[in-house]
């Protein structure tokens, strides 16, 4: 038997989910840090058990067409071979549970690293994983406000965390603001790609739902964010098309989404008594392989260099 057209199986799983939530109502929690923050306390459970147990909260990047954990570690990797050289100070935007810090630190021991993110029980998981590494370490701050002095750093980077940019154009001032002149920005993330408007109505429905159900706020595309980048001072100087890399990592969410979804009766009862941001992770997970695989979503790393 043939599969399904794409978008057929998209209108599916759309009314399969609509059968269990109010898709159309999705709460819009990543236009303000206050739904974001409550969007990660809420995942804490999805982000530790079914993803990644050692902190990772990024997408497995498997370029082989299979799905390792050790993907996780990659963002990090390719982070670490776009430090300028000399590079003696480095800050992430976002750190999460510290997961890429540790990492780069471990690997860079005479660099010093500052993470940031706007939740404070990750920042502290954050400094328990940098304990061993007396130059690195994490603070609670927003990316939109930051701490750091003025051109301060040789490399910023940021790993799925710029999408939930509530004022993009804010957050890349302050990065221009903190790099020195020629120091990096690294950005792994997704964006709505060209041409969004112009795909079926069931692939931007999806797309619109699984970036509320994932905090994320504006849809924002490529195209703009790097208009944006470059009215603050940077200019790209490279960018990679990684989405076929996290595309194992997608169908796995997927198969393990399934298995809810497809019992509406329990997932029904779920939703009495589980973590509503737990059920909207199910939904981002059903619907992401598919929006991605419609070219509605792109998944790239890009480097930009503070041109003045
Ligand atoms: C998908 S997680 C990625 C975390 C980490 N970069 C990683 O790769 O594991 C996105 C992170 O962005 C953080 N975040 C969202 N908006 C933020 C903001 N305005 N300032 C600082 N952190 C923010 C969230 O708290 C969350 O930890």
């Amino acid at each position: 038997m043939d599969a399904p057209h794409p978008v057929d199986e998209l209108e599916l799983r759309l009314r399969r989910l609509g059968a269990i939530f109010a898709l159309g109502r999705l709460d819009e929690q990543g236009t303000t840090s206050s739904g974001i923050r409550r969007y990660y306390r809420r995942s804490r459970l999805g982000y530790r058990f079914v993803h990644s147990r050692r902190g990772a909260m990024h997408m497995a990047l498997n370029e082989h067409g299979t799905f390792h954990r050790e993907g996780y570690e990659r963002q990090a990797e390719l982070v670490h071979d776009r430090l300028p050289p000399g590079t003696r100070h480095v800050l992430e935007l976002a750190c999460g549970n510290g997961f890429n810090l540790a990492l780069l630190a471990a690997r860079n021991p005479s660099v010093s690293f500052t993470g940031i993110d706007l939740v404070a029980a990750q920042v502290r998981r954050a400094n328990r994983a940098l304990a061993g590494h007396s130059r690195a370490a994490a603070a609670v701050g927003d990316f939109q406000a930051l701490g750091t002095g003025d051109g301060t750093q040789d490399c910023v980077f940021a790993v799925e965390s710029l999408c939930h940019a509530t004022d993009t154009p804010r957050a890349l001032g302050e990065v221009a603001r903190v790099l020195r002149p020629r120091g990096r920005l690294v950005v792994v993330d997704g964006w709505r790609t060209r041409g969004f408007e112009d795909l079926p109505v069931a692939v931007r429905d999806a797309t619109v739902a699984v970036e509320r159900a994932m905090a994320v706020s504006g849809g924002q595309s490529l195209e703009d964010f790097k208009r944006v980048a470059q009215d603050a001072g940077m200019a790209v100087i490279e960018e990679l098309d990684l989405t076929s890399w996290i595309a194992p990592n997608l169908r796995r969410l997927a198969c393990i989404a399934e298995r809810f979804v497809s019992h509406p009766r329990v997932a029904r009862a779920a939703r009495v008594v589980a973590p509503e941001a737990l059920l909207m992770n199910a939904v981002a997970a059903y619907l992401m392989p598919l929006v991605v695989g419609a070219g509605a979503h792109t998944y790239r790393l890009l480097t930009l260099e503070r041109t003045d």
